[in-house]
């Protein structure tokens, strides 16, 4: 039986662009899906290959996504879509070959999740009750937890939201907020009942049916059967009714036969995963229905360990009383955050390393597949991104051990033999060979790389690509085709250690291609295939050297170049960084060019005007575009404290109207106390890098005036705005 496979990724909201959490996850499964896709099932004539279905899409509906909207005075039909429209340059930019990307916002999903609830209903599964929510008397609206702030219970923090506080993570409802006010109108909500619709969890079906689908040996990390087993309960008691309703006005699908109510965007949005695949099928001609039927098909989720419970309780139970058909072939595959520096990437600060930055600077996206491919294996654990750890493990794998065997032979294939592999090998090269490919145990390495793979252990299944590449390299060393070549009598042999290089080469490629695509993509040209496929690692048949004996390869040109640690600084650079150099003169090389980007109504830079004795010089002219380019914004200081460990520095918690906060450290420690600070409005530069410092990543730069010797007049002054200017204000 051919398998037939729908894999998902997480949904991104789509409220900001993607982050480099967003893109190990895609890595990660999109890797799974190419190794899939290079697969074959069944026997003989009936050998077919794989089929894979790699759907994701933008989940689309919420209260955040409709205030972001709202703020910029579009719909939020049309904020969906600038967010959208900005998705395939990280996809693409990362080789990440969705075969659809959607929306949850789409015809399919409110037919489907409309569906699904019908189904649920009909079961009893549906209930509803009378639930006090806060309302805005103002608005005349009611509430989500993130349209209401007040003062954190815990910590006293103030203007924190209605679920939990970001200064010191307490979790709790938005009725315990001290002085609780409405986002909108600054109103002080006031509690009003309304009926919500709840799925009923705690129905004891629902909890039969999680244990038995939890404990199905195989489905689960065992990690992950331990968490949910602890949410079941004993018996299921601990499971509560799902409140699956949002009140008008709210961005989301209407329940049916409720007026005014609308689905809590958790329960449309794992539907998304059918609706794109529904949306793919109808556009490549499957039948979305017998697909979903075929007893072939298994359902694959990747997520991060952050939304687990709704995958793991309420999607499956959801799915199994709505009679959804593939719900025994369903499997969740957990994995943990990504980290950088060993310190936590937090989504709602957007910290750590941007995706498009990295391409931008011209980094390879495949250095870094290869580089979280590496620290992947099948556990719910974070990984660690380390800039030393990242330049060390490409350079050493991917560049001193497997492009290094295409360079070092492929260019006496061209000069000495015509760009034709020999005809034959000798049986020591065929030792070799045999020697990379089978353990001394007689284990074929390439059957365990596959299983590795597909069981989403991919450190392992680099590690030992890189053992059949380091004898490879042995091979290499020992028989030293640069002294062969000076020899004209050793003409054959070192044909003989090219030839067998090179077919080691083109199996590591194969082996290494769902995690290089594109470098796969050319050595599959340089080598003259047609197309990688695994078939071709069957040592035992001997297709391995077959494929390639007497072949006429075309020219090498380089695959790929090392990582250059100056790209890693880069990554991360130091906030002053990007402004100094947009401040820089233009490059002397490139002037006339460089003139008209800077200053298109060209005025001549005005010489520089000497200042009165301690007052600091004037930084070379800058045109109203360079200007225009630091986007400087009122910013509300919400907390401040000391820096354990620090003489100069405070850190700042603020908000700059975005709808999360801050994090910036700032040297004003000799000036200012911080309760002194507290609830200030300032001036941030706003879209300054992220900077990973000692104690912290600060995510902007505080403005303050110093004089030009700091030694002689030591004070600095951070900047305050008059009444009325309010966090987010640009400043101009
Ligand atoms: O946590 C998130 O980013 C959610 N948007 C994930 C949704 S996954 C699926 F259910 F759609
Ligand atoms: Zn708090």
């Amino acid at each position: 039986m051919t398998r037939k496979l729908f894999v998902t990724t997480a949904l991104p909201y789509a409220n900001a662009a993607f982050h480099i959490g967003h893109m190990m996850e895609y890595i990660q499964a999109d890797i799974w899906v190419r190794f899939q896709r290079m697969q074959r099932d069944g026997e003989g004539d009936q050998r077919r290959p794989r089929e894979v279905h790699f759907v994701g899409a933008d989940d689309t509906h919420g209260t955040p996504i409709m205030i972001a909207a709202e703020k910029e005075g579009i719909t939020p039909q049309e904020f969906v879509a600038k967010i959208a429209a900005g998705r395939a340059q990280y996809l693409d930019g990362f080789h990440i070959a969705f075969d659809n990307w959607y929306s949850t916002d789409s015809p399919e999903n409110v037919e489907l999740s409309q569906g699904i609830y019908r189904k649920l209903r009909d079961a009893g599964l549906i209930q509803t009750k009378i639930v006090p929510r806060f309302y805005d008397p103002v608005k005349g609206m009611f509430l989500a937890d993130r349209n209401i702030k007040g003062e954190c219970p815990v910590c006293h923090a103030k203007d924190q939201y209605g679920d939990n506080c970001e200064v010191c993570g307490a979790a709790y409802q938005p009725t315990e907020l001290i002085n609780p006010f409405s986002v909108f109108t600054n109103a002080t909500p006031v509690l009003k009942d309304s009926e919500q619709y709840f799925f009923k969890l705690s129905d004891p079906r629902c909890y039969q049916f999680l244990k038995d689908w939890l404990n199905t040996p195989g489905r689960l990390q065992p990690e992950m059967v331990n968490k949910v087993s602890e949410w079941l309960g004993e018996s299921g008691e601990k499971l509560a009714d799902w409140d699956i309703s949002r009140d008008a006005p709210y961005f989301g699908i209407p329940i049916p036969d409720a007026p005014g109510k609308f689905f809590y965007v958790w329960l449309d949005a794992p539907v998304g995963y059918l609706a794109s695949l529904k949306n793919y099928c109808a556009k490549q001609g499957i039948d979305f229905d017998a697909l979903l039927n075929d007893p072939a098909t298994e359902q694959i989720h990747f997520i991060g360990k952050d939304i687990v419970s709704f995958h793991l309780l309420f999607w499956p139970a959801m799915l199994k009383f709505a009679g959804h058909p593939v719900i025994d072939k369903l499997k969740v595959n957990v994995h943990g955050h990504l980290t950088v520096n060993n310190e936590k990437m937090s989504k709602s600060r957007g910290t750590g390393i941007s995706p498009l930055r990295y391409l931008n600077l011209g980094m390879n996206p495949e250095w870094l597949r290869y580089y979280i491919a590496f620290k992947l294996n099948s556990k719910v654990e974070d990984l660690d991104f380390t800039g030393d750890d990242f330049v060390a493990r490409v350079n050493s794998d991917l560049i001193g051990k497997f492009v290094n065997i295409a360079s070092r032979c492929a260019g006496f294939i061209a000069k000495k033999f015509d760009g034709k592999l020999a005809d034959t090998l000798s049986p020591g090269a065929q030792q070799w060979i045999q020697r990379a490919l089978v353990t001394s145990e007689g284990v074929e390495r390439q059957a365990n790389i596959a299983a590795n793979f597909e069981a989403r252990e991919y450190g392992k299944a680099l590690r030992e690509i890189m053992e059949i590449a380091d004898i490879t390299n042995q091979y290499v060393d020992e028989n030293k085709p640069w002294i062969l070549a000076k020899d004209e009598a050793k003409t054959a042999e070192l044909h003989d250690v090219c030839t067998a290089a090179l077919i080691l080469f083109r199996q590591l490629t194969i082996l290494l291609s769902p995690v290089l695509p594109g470098v796969a993509a050319n050595v599959t040209k340089f080598l003259g295939d047609s197309q990688l496929v695994w078939a071709d690692t069957d040592v035992a048949s001997g297709v391995v050297s077959q494929a390639m004996l007497g072949r006429t390869i075309g020219a090498y040109t380089h695959l790929m170049t090392r990582v250059d640690a100056k790209m890693i600084e880069e990554l991360f650079d130091a906030p002053g960084q990007q402004a100094a150099a947009a401040a820089q003169p233009a490059p002397a090389e490139k002037p006339a060019k460089a003139a008209r980007q800077a200053a298109p109504a060209a005025v001549a830079a005005a010489p520089a005007v000497p200042m009165p004795e301690g007052v600091e010089e004037l930084a070379p002219q800058i045109s109203i575009d360079d200007f225009v380019k630091i986007d400087l914004r009122v910013a509300q200081i919400v907390n401040c404290e000391h820096v354990d460990g620090s003489d100069k520095l405070l850190r700042l918690t603020l908000d700059v109207g975005e709808g999360r906060l801050r994090n910036v450290f700032s040297g004003i420690k000799s000036m200012y106390q911080p309760e002194e600070l507290v609830g200030k409005l300032t001036v941030m530069v706003a879209n300054l890098a992220p900077r990973k410092m000692k104690f912290g990543v600060s995510e902007g730069m505080v403005l303050a005036g110093s004089a030009k010797d700091e030694k002689a007049n030591p004070g600095i002054y951070i900047l305050n705005p008059w009444p009325g200017a309010a966090p987010g204000m640009r400043i101009r």
